[in-house]
């Protein structure tokens, strides 16, 4: 017997998109204000999806006092409140799009020691979403 929990966190950061391997005239075109050298920012929500088997002691998939522990040493303590581009190392690398960070926090999820983690789902702004599932 196979479930899936999903759980939402939500942090505030600050990006810049801009890519070393593009010109400042490309990154412009590209990005257009999200290329602004001073950053901006969002508020991004992200759900964590988790499966496994249902515990027969406690009828839970995961608990979710631990789940919160390991997101938030994991991802907010990291994310929340900081400059994407200048604070979180992965980011002085790649650029900062939405799709890079649900990469960026499946990596640091996926060692969650008590269930399965099936997908990071993050909303960037109320128009766009992401998700990854692994390779
Ligand atoms: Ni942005």
């Amino acid at each position: 017997m196979k479930l899936h929990l999903t759980r939402r966190y939500a942090f505030a950061a600050a990006h810049r998109l801009h890519s070393a391997q593009l010109s400042e005239e490309e990154n412009r075109r590209l990005y257009g204000k999200c290329a602004n050298p001073y950053g901006h920012g969002h508020n991004y929500h992200v759900e964590v999806t988790l499966s496994g088997p249902v515990d027969a002691a406690t009828g839970m998939i995961a608990n979710l006092a631990e789940l919160d522990a390991f997101v938030g040493r994991e991802v907010l303590d990291a994310f929340d409140h900081k400059n994407l581009n200048e604070e979180v190392p992965a980011f002085r690398s790649a650029v900062p799009t939405t799709e890079n960070l649900c990469v960026e926090i499946f990596r640091r999820l996926c060692t969650f020691p008590a269930a399965h983690l099936e997908r990071v789902r993050i909303e960037e702004t109320g128009l766009n979403s992401f998700e990854y599932a692994g390779e």
